[in-house]
């Protein structure tokens, strides 16, 4: 059976600042989307991570299906209404035009599809990271497709030697999709030497070469590029499917022990380390650290198993403790060098605005010692 993954999300309204939805909210719109996708959806499950809130949808109508994005759209409407209502801070934050049409992309919302022949086992992930942007998922990515340090499918399973071809997107290109096929192993420089820039070069998808089945998809929107000025972080969402001709489900998670540092947390405008967090979780520190959630499934003629929590286990205690170390260690410096992100990628205008300012009142010394410098007093 050839079915679709579908994942929309947004942040329509938290508690207590960018934190966390209510209940009523997350219960709004999950309500909303069972009611009224009665006849185009076969199943949903409806989570948060941070202030974010996550449509996994499956169905048999291919991925940019107007009808399912609009669905998304009207839910994350209503949940708005309800924001609305109670008084949550940020209510329909992310959503950025007035009107639905035709498609979530540049409307606000982050997507990200899968359309595949369903395998008779089909186990995949579902990542959600708040207090960051799509870049995030670069690191994680890579490692997990194209290095035998954590994939070591790539060296003992035969069906894995082939390697798999990233589409990466330039998404400083806002007239339309500019995008780049690279292979891995032979091209691994190459996709190295774009993904280091976790801002502009972003991979959107990856596909088997054995097989040319799709294996990872991510949202790849950058509201900064859509609404010109802050609006809120991205906070990507990816769906990867594990097993079989895919890495394990274990090598997929294995980056995320390294808690690489992103940009995203306080202001949009800091870097911090992604910890890996269990389900449903809130944000704190420094409006951070950057968080990522990953839910497991299996999905059988798309109906969904219950999820299950692949960061809940005293392993990935271990590693929050390590990332909150980093965390801590960076912030140390706080607004100093790498500790605040470059003056491209500030979400805020005021140090713009300053600069602005103090432009005007910077002067060039004279050579002929006119200047002030070293006059004796
Ligand atoms: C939101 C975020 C937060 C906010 C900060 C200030 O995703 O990253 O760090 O930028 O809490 O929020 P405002 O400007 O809404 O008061
Ligand atoms: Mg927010
Ligand atoms: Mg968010």
């Amino acid at each position: 059976m050839k079915i679709t993954l579908s994942v929309i999300k947004a942040d329509v309204g938290s508690i207590g600042g960018h934190i966390k939805p209510s209940a009523k909210l997350k219960g709004t719109v999950e309500e909303f989307v069972r009611e009224r996708g009665k006849k185009l959806l076969i199943d949903c499950y409806v989570s948060s991570t941070g202030d974010d809130v996550a449509l996994l949808m499956s169905h048999e109508r291919g991925i940019d299906d107007s009808k399912v994005h609009e669905l998304a759209w009207d839910a994350f409407m209503a949940g708005t209404q309800e924001a609305k209502s109670q008084g949550l801070y940020g209510a329909g934050q992310d959503l950025l035009k007035e009107a639905f049409s035709g498609n979530v992309r540049g409307l606000g919302p982050a997507s990200c599809e899968l359309e595949f022949e369903e395998r008779p086992g089909e186990p995949f992930v579902f990542f959600a990271a708040d207090k960051t942007d799509p870049g995030a998922y670069n690191l994680p990515l890579y490692l997990a497709f194209a290095d035998p340090m954590h994939c070591a499918g790539l060296l003992l399973s035969p069906k894995m030697a082939h390697g798999f071809t990233f589409t990466i997107m330039d998404v400083n290109h806002t007239e339309g999709d500019r995008v780049i096929e690279l292979n891995a192993p032979e091209e691994l420089y190459d996709i190295a030497c774009l993904l280091r820039d976790n801002e502009r070069f972003v991979v959107e998808s990856i596909r088997a070469r054995a097989t040319g089945d799709v294996a990872a998809v991510v949202s790849t929107s950058r509201l900064h590029n859509i609404a010109g000025t802050y609006t809120g972080k991205d906070d990507p969402v990816a769906l990867v499917r594990t097993q079989g001709n895919f890495p394990a489900t274990g090598e997929v998670l294995s980056p995320y022990r390294l808690g690489h540092y992103v940009a995203g947390t306080m202001r949009g405008s800091h870097n911090g380390p992604l910890m890996p967090v269990k389900l449903n979780s809130t944000i704190s520190f420094f409006d951070g650290p950057p968080v990522v959630t990953g839910a497991a499934f299996c999905v059988h003629e798309g109906k969904f198993t219950e999820p299950v929590d692949v960061f809940d286990h005293p392993f990935w205690d271990w590693v929050r403790n390590n990332v909150s170390q980093k965390a801590a260690e960076i912030r140390q410096q706080g607004f100093s060098g790498p500790a605040m992100l470059p003056y491209s990628e500030l979400e805020y205008g005021g140090v713009v605005e300053k600069l602005g300012h103090l432009e005007k009142r910077f002067t060039v010394r004279k050579e002929d010692g006119s200047g002030h410098r070293h006059k004796a007093a």
